[in-house]
């Protein structure tokens, strides 16, 4: 029941964030004269960036829960044990430890590699929002 609530939370947030995505790219009123190159392809509009706390609960909570403190789960029918990554001896990791785990994962232990998931800066906003579940 828990696992389902926390679904269901990560759930809304995507929907949340897709529901922004499309608020920011709804197209502006353009009221002043037609312009020549009008039918051009107008350039793509930055992607918003996410926050760190958006994405850790889209990518990170499901195992690794909103407090950071992890705890066994079964995902897929496997049992897995996210680590605690709130604990002091994490606090002291340094960022670039923290990219190199996102980034790699450990596959063999059930955590997924996010390199092709999440930009660098993506990375980045995550870890600070693991920053300050470590309370720093
Ligand atoms: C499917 C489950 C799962 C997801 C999703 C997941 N992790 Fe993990 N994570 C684990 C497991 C399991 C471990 C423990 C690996 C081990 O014991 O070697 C772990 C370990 C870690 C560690 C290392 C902790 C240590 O003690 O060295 C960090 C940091 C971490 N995860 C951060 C993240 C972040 C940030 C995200 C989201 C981008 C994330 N994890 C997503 C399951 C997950």
């Amino acid at each position: 029941m828990k696992y389902l609530k926390l679904a269901l939370i990560a759930a809304t947030a995507a929907i949340f964030i897709a529901a922004c995505g499309q608020a920011a790219n709804t197209p502006v009123v353009n009221n002043t004269a037609p312009k020549a190159n009008q039918n051009a392809a107008t350039p793509a509009p930055v992607a918003e960036v996410a926050s760190g706390q958006e994405l850790y609960a889209k990518n990170c909570m499901i195992c690794h829960k909103d407090t950071g403190k992890g705890g066994k789960v079964t995902i897929e029918g496997k049992s897995i044990d996210p680590d605690d990554i709130t604990t002091a001896k994490m606090k002291e990791k340094a960022d670039e430890k923290f990219v190199g785990y996102i980034n790699d994962g450990f596959p063999d232990d059930g955590m997924p590699a996010f390199k092709d998931k999440l930009t660098a800066d993506q990375v980045k906003a995550i870890i600070k929002h693991i920053r300050t579940l470590q309370g720093s």
